[in-house]
């Protein structure tokens, strides 16, 4: 057999812009902000932040040090450190990208499709009609099929030449015009009310599991945790890397601009009197209640609201392309196959795969729950167990590339005991509240 050396990443911020790339996406903007609407406002922000802090950050770094450590794909990786018994969790980490990246690419067409509907002049005189025609049907298919084609493209050209590439001049730009619409929304009168809903906490309404287990879900989603993206994109990385101290950007990163888009996205719907809809919140809030505003503002908020879908777009691609490498780096370990083979065949079972969401938005809903709320929790819990129990030597492996801090003890601690009870805990309330 020919071996061919593994890539790397070409410069030391090409991983954490990847990184940041893969975690910033339609879960920051679109996501969290429908959940965030349908857990009460600011008080379901506060509990996402405390469980980000005490769980995702601990289970961000610990897919990290995997990664790095093995230089290897999830599958490939978790038998490396734990033997073959591991292989099937790998192998459910590969299912959850084949799963997650088939509704994604679906809700990233609808996003695309917004974009061009705003380059040629408006959203329409019913959004939620547009809405309905976009969604689901022929029209969803295509778009989608156009995303994966994309994403597939990028994947395929490699991780210096594609995915480094991209992400280092896609992120920047997202980020100037997401705080760039915020700034905006800060302009328009009747603002007020939509910061005082998103900031201001009542925590009367969050003592429920669904809240709990929405906040979980969310931080793993949108940390791109609990299915090894983060493990893969870790693997192309060298030891002189301090990976404490690059988890944490990332999670700051990813929280970053998910609060910003919420300081968009909050201002603009309630100053246009359009706050019923955030009671009512659904998957489709979002793609309804924005363009509805965007065309009450005339034509400056139809060229904002164009600037925001292709921003969103963009959130979009470096996601997905983070997902699909996580089937083509296994393939390409495991089956031997060359990187053409593995984005072609895979983007083009995801891209099958996808076809039943966009038919249906209950399909959309469930897969949405099953991949994010069931099996991203169960694989944070089944990674912390890994890394806090079975992994011969994680604290040797994250102190590689660092200053030598001390409170390593602390993260190991996190990993064996608080975070997978927590994990746990929540996974059970979930699983018996979606199969009661
Ligand atoms: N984090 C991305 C977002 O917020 C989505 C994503 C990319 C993801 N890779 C992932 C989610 C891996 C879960 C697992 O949109």
């Amino acid at each position: 057999m020919t071996h061919t050396p593994r890539e790397q990443w070409g410069t030391r911020l090409g991983f954490v812009f990847a990184a940041v790339g893969s975690a910033v996406g339609l879960g920051n903007m679109w996501r969290f902000s429908y959940l965030t609407a349908e857990n009460g406002g600011a008080a379901f922000l506060l509990l996402y932040v405390a469980i980000v802090l005490v769980v995702g950050l601990p289970v961000l770094l610990a897919e990290l040090v995997i990664g790095r450590g093995s230089n290897k794909s999830p599958i490939a990786a978790l038998v490396h450190y734990g033997g073959p018994a591991w292989a099937p969790l790998g192998g459910i980490f590969v299912g959850c990208g084949f799963l997650i990246l088939a509704y994604y690419s679906v809700i990233s067409g609808w996003t695309l499709r917004y974009a061009l509907m705003a380059a040629s002049g408006g959203f329409g005189s019913d959004p939620e009609a547009l809405f309905g025609e976009i969604a689901t049907g022929p029209a969803a298919i295509a778009w989608h099929l156009g995303f994966m084609g994309l994403t597939t493209l990028v994947v395929q050209r490699g991780v210096r030449g594609g995915i480094e590439r991209a992400t280092l001049v896609l992120m920047p730009l997202l980020f100037v015009v997401v705080c760039g619409i915020a700034v905006y929304a800060a302009t328009l009168e009747g603002s007020g009310a939509g910061y005082a809903y998103y900031l201001s906490p009542d925590f009367r309404g969050i003592w429920s599991w669904k809240v709990f287990s929405d906040a979980a879900s969310q931080a793993f989603f949108s940390l791109s945790l609990g299915m090894g993206a983060m493990l893969t994109y870790a693997s192309y990385l060298t030891d002189d890397h301090d990976l404490p101290e690059e988890s944490l950007l990332v999670a700051l990163s990813d929280f970053g601009v998910a609060f910003v888009a919420g300081l968009a996205v909050f201002p603009v719907i309630f100053a246009l009197g359009l706050s019923q809809a955030v009671g009512e919140s659904t998957i489709g809030a979002l793609f309804i209640t924005l363009p509805s505003a965007f065309n009450q503002m005339g034509t400056a908020g139809v060229l904002v609201g164009g600037v925001f879908f292709v921003a969103l777009a963009v959130a979009a691609l470096t996601s997905a392309i983070s997902l699909l490498e996580v089937v083509v780096a296994s393939a390409i370990d495991g089956l031997g196959w060359t990187r053409r083979r593995a984005a072609l065949v895979g983007g083009g079972a995801v891209a099958a795969l996808g076809i039943a969401p966009a038919l249906s938005l209950g399909a959309l809903d469930w897969m949405d729950k099953i991949a994010g709320n069931v099996l991203l929790v169960a694989g944070g819990l089944a990674l912390s167990i890994f890394v806090g129990w079975v992994m011969p030597d994680p604290m040797g492996e994250v102190a590689r590339g660092t200053h030598g801090v001390r409170w390593f003890f602390l993260w190991r601690w996190l990993l064996r005991v608080p975070v997978p009870l927590v994990l746990a805990v929540i996974l059970y309330a979930t699983i018996t509240s979606l199969f009661p």
